[in-house]
């Protein structure tokens, strides 16, 4: 399949092939970052990535107030406060990679996170994963490293959208 016949959309619990979103989810080992919400969480998406209507990759993310998932007050500019889409979770089937699907899930959560007013996009991702590591550079993220008080190394990648009020 040509990878422009990759489908790529947000999906909700009614879709007809949410069972099998659910299992690629799982096969992916992604199952808790999907599940997980918190109280600072404003709203959440999932974009799939589909070819004949099966699901091959998906991202999610959630829209917050910058600031409270890291203990810290939210950040507000002359009043205004400022929201951020984090990426919780993402991942391609192994045998889809390289194809440029994780790149258009990327593009697409940009692209819908600026539609709903966030100043940035951001994710965290720990040592092991230095595909996403490429990809996030690619994409034009800033990179924060990050040593874990676990002693583990990671990574914050941050994609600015807006300037902020004045
Ligand atoms: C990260 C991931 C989603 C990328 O999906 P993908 O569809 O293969 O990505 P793309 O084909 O769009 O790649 C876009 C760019 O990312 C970089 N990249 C992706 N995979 C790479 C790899 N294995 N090695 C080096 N660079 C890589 C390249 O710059 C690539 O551009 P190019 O193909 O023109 O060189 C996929 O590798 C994956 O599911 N990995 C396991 C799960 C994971 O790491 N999730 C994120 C952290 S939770």
């Amino acid at each position: 399949m040509a990878a422009e016949d990759t489908r790529i959309e947000p999906w909700k619990p009614d879709h007809p092939s949410w069972q099998d979103l659910q299992q690629l989810i799982s096969d992916l080992g992604q199952y808790d970052w999907v599940s997980f919400q918190a109280d600072w969480h404003i709203h959440s998406q999932i974009i799939v990535a589909s070819e004949d209507a099966r699901p091959v990759g998906f991202l999610r993310f959630v829209v917050q107030a910058i600031g409270p998932d890291a203990d810290c007050s939210p950040l507000a500019i002359s009043g205004e406060p400022l929201v951020e889409a984090k990426i919780l979770a993402f991942g391609v089937l192994p045998d889809r990679r390289r194809r440029g699907i994780g790149r258009r899930l990327q593009i697409a959560a940009i692209e819908s996170s600026r539609a709903l007013g966030c100043y940035q996009v951001r994710s965290y991702s720990d040592g092991h994963h230095p595909e996403n590591h490429r990809l996030k550079l690619a994409l034009g993220f800033c990179a924060h490293p990050v040593m874990r008080p676990n002693g583990k190394e990671g990574v914050y990648f941050i994609f600015p959208l807006r300037p902020a009020a004045a």
